[in-house]
C-alpha cells in the first residue's frame, strides 16, 4: 500500500525526467535516516554518463515540482553518493495506521480471485509420522491460509501414499505373523514396518515378494485389498490424530490409490498424444529439452511387470483435479530431493496441454538436522516420530522455566505448536535448519514463546486500562513509538511477498520484527504511569493494532494464542 503509493508518484517523476528506469523502492535498514530509500540512480549513472547523485538530485528536484508540498513525507532528499531517502510525514503514517485499523484484514488488497490446489502433507499409510513429513504439514499448511487470507479459492488435498512398496511389505509381515485383519493396531503397524523395511534391504527375495504383492493388490487381489483397507483406516487414524495436534487440515484426504481409476483414460490420452515409448518392456515418456544443462530421464509410466509408479499416480491424479476443479494453480509442498520427479511430472503436463489452463509450482523445502548438520536422528537411530518430538519439546520448555509448570495442558500443547512451527517456519523452506529444542523453547530470541509472551505482555496492559479514542491523532511521540508504527505500515508489502515468494518465513521474521519493536516501546515508554492522558490513549491504541496483526498474523501460521504464559 504505501510502497506502491510511492512508486506510483516515483514513476511519473522518471517519466517526466526522461528516465528508463525501474520506480522501485525499498524499506530503509538505517530507520535514523529514513523511511525508505530508492538507489536506482546507481545503475543508471553509466548509461547517462552522470554520477549517481546528480541524478538522483534531479529526480528529487522534479518531485519538489510536480508534487509541491507533498503531505505525505517530511523529507525526500538525495544523498552522497546517490541515494534518495524519503521519510514519511506524521499525518500520512498516522492516516494509514488509522485506515488498517478501521477496514477489515487491514485494508489490505486482495489480487483477483483464483481457484489453487495445494498438495501437501503426503503422509504415507503404514508407516510412522517421523520428522521428516513436519515440515510439509507445516510449511503447506501456512502456505494455505496465507493463499486463503487473499481470498483464493483453495483447495486442499492429503495426497496419501497409500499404493507404495511399503504397503506390500507391511501384507507380508502380518500374514507372516498370521496376525488377522481385526488384531490389526497402530503398535503392530509401527513395530512391522521398520523390520520388514530392515528385511527387504538385506533379502532381494523378501523384497521381490513384497513387490509382487503391492503389484497384485494394485491389480485387485481380494484378500490384499482387504489387508490394504485395514491397515489405512488404522493407520489414518493415527495420521488425523497428529494432524489434529497440529491444526493442520485438509478438503480432501485422497489417495495415489485413487487416482487408479483415472489411469486408464489417462493412458489413452497418452496414447492418443504418442507421448508413450516402449523401452525394455516398460512404457516411459520423454520429458527431455534441447536446452537442458542435465541431462533429465523420461518419466516411468508403467513398469515391465505392469506396475505403476509415483509419477503415473502423480499425473492421474492430476488428471482428476484438471477435470474436478479447473485449476489455475497447483502446488505442491514437498522435501527438495522430489525436486526432479515434478520436474518430470511438469513436463508431461506440458506436453499433455494441461500447462495452458493450469501452472504447477514444486515448492521444496529443506531437511531437518540434527547438530551434527545430518538429518535429526534419536539416540537409536531413526527418524524420531511426532510423538517423541511433542513430547520432548513440551519437557525442554517446561525444563526452560519451572513456572510454566502452572500451565494448563491445552496451553501448554499450544506452547509446543508455537516451538516447532516458529522454528521451522522462520528458516527460508528451501534452507535445512538445525532442530534445538533447548533453543527453540526460550522465551529470548527468535522463538516462539518470545512472540507469545509479546502478545500476552501487551494485552496484559490493554486489559487493564480503558481508552475511548479510535482514531490516531497527528502526533509521532519519540523513536521507538515511530518505529513500531512504521514497522506496522509494512504488514502489506510483507504479507504479499510473502504470497508471492510462498515463503512463511517471510511473515514469521516479519512478526519477529514487530514484537522486537514492540517490547522496545513498551521498555521506553512506561505507558502504565503515564500522566498525558491524549498520549496515553494513542498509545493504547497503537499496542491495540499491533496485538491485532500479531494475532490475525500468528493465525496464518497456525500458531494459537494461549491463555497465560
Ligand atoms: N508420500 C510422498 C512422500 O512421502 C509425498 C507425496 C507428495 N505429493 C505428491 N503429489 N507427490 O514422499
Amino acid at each position: 500500500m504505501i510502497i506502491e503509493k510511492i512508486e506510483e508518484k516515483l514513476q511519473n517523476v522518471l517519466e517526466s525526467c526522461g528516465y528508463e528506469l525501474p520506480a522501485k523502492i525499498i524499506p530503509s535498514n538505517r530507520k535514523d535516516l529514513c523511511d525508505y530509500q530508492f538507489d536506482g540512480s546507481f545503475s543508471y549513472a553509466k548509461v547517462l554518463h552522470k554520477s549517481p547523485i546528480e541524478i538522483s538530485e534531479s529526480i528529487v528536484e522534479m518531485w519538489g515540482s510536480i508534487y509541491k508540498d507533498d503531505p505525505d513525507f517530511k523529507k525526500i532528499e538525495a544523498v552522497k553518493p546517490g541515494f534518495i531517502n524519503f521519510t514519511l510525514s506524521d499525518k500520512f503514517i498516522n492516516e494509514t495506521l488509522n485506515k488498517m485499523n478501521e477496514e477489515p484484514k487491514f485494508g489490505i488488497k486482495m489480487p483477483k480471485k483464483e481457484t489453487i490446489v495445494i498438495d501437501y502433507g503426503g503422509p504415507n499409510i503404514a508407516k510412522p509420522l517421523h520428522v521428516g513429513h513436519l515440515r510439509s504439514a507445516i510449511v503447506g499448511e501456512s502456505i494455505k491460509r496465507i493463499l486463503e487470507y487473499f481470498d483464493y479459492n483453495v483447495i486442499s488435498d492429503v495426497h496419501l501414499g497409500d499404493y507404495g512398496l511399503q504397503i506390500g511389505q507391511v501384507i507380508y509381515g502380518l500374514k507372516q505373523e498370521n496376525i488377522v485383519l481385526e488384531d490389526i493396531t497402530i503398535e503392530i503397524l509401527d513395530r512391522i514396518y521398520p523390520e520388514m523395511s530392515a528385511l527387504c534391504k538385506s533379502d532381494e527375495k523378501i523384497k521381490e515378494e513384497c513387490a509382487q504383492i503391492t503389484k497384485e493388490l494394485q491389480d485387485g487381489n481380494q484378500e490384499y485389498q482387504e489387508y490394504f483397507e485395514k491397515i489405512k483406516e488404522v493407520s489414518l487414524k493415527d495420521i488425523k490424530r497428529i494432524y489434529d495436534y497440529l491444526d493442520v487440515h485438509f478438503d480432501y484426504w485422497f489417495g495415489e490409490a485413487d487416482s487408479y481409476k483415472y489411469i486408464p483414460k489417462l493412458t489413452e490420452e497418452l496414447e492418443n498424444k504418442k507421448l508413450l515409448k516402449l523401452s525394455e518392456g516398460a512404457k516411459i515418456i520423454d520429458v527431455k529439452k534441447d536446452t537442458d544443462e542435465l541431462e533429465i530421464p523420461p518419466l516411468i509410466y508403467q513398469k515391465q511387470n505392469g506396475a505403476y509408479l509415483y509419477g503415473t499416480t502423480d499425473l492421474a491424479t492430476i488428471y482428476q483435479r484438471m477435470n474436478d476443479y479447473h485449476p489455475n494453480k497447483i502446488l505442491y509442498v514437498t522435501d527438495l530431493r522430489q525436486a526432479l520427479h515434478f520436474k518430470q511430472v511438469f513436463r508431461v503436463c506440458e506436453k499433455l496441454g494441461y500447462t495452458k489452463e493450469t501452472s504447477f509450482e514444486h515448492l521444496g523445502f529443506g531437511t531437518v538436522n540434527g547438530s551434527d548438520g545430518k538429518p535429526y536422528k534419536t539416540r537409536a537411530g531413526s527418524a524420531p516420530k511426532l510423538d517423541t518430538l511433542f513430547k520432548e519439546t513440551k519437557e525442554a520448555f517446561l525444563a526452560s522455566n519451572p513456572k510454566n509448570d502452572a500451565m494448563d495442558e491445552s496451553d501448554l500443547d499450544i506452547l509446543v505448536n508455537a516451538i516447532i512451527k516458529f522454528a521451522d517456519l522462520q528458516n527460508n523452506r528451501e534452507k535445512d535448519y538445525i532442530f534445538d529444542i533447548n533453543k527453540f523453547s526460550t522465551v529470548i530470541g527468535k522463538t516462539g514463546p518470545y512472540i507469545l509472551y509479546t502478545y500476552l505482555r501487551i494485552n496484559s496492559i490493554l486489559e487493564k486500562e480503558q481508552y475511548i479514542i479510535t482514531c490516531l491523532d497527528n502526533q509521532i511521540y519519540n523513536e521507538t513509538d515511530r518505529e513500531l508504527r512504521i514497522k506496522l505500515l509494512e504488514l502489506e508489502n510483507t504479507l504479499k511477498y510473502s504470497l508471492d515468494t510462498r515463503l512463511p518465513s517471510v511473515l514469521a521474521n516479519y512478526l519477529y520484527e514487530i514484537c522486537v519493536n514492540m517490547n522496545a516501546f513498551y521498555e521506553k515508554n512506561h505507558i502504565n504511569n503515564l500522566e498525558d492522558r491524549n498520549k496515553k490513549e494513542n498509545w493504547l491504541l497503537l499496542l491495540t493494532l499491533a496485538n491485532k496483526i500479531l494475532k490475525e498474523m500468528l493465525e496464518l501460521l497456525s500458531i494459537k494464542i494461549p491463555k497465560k504464559m
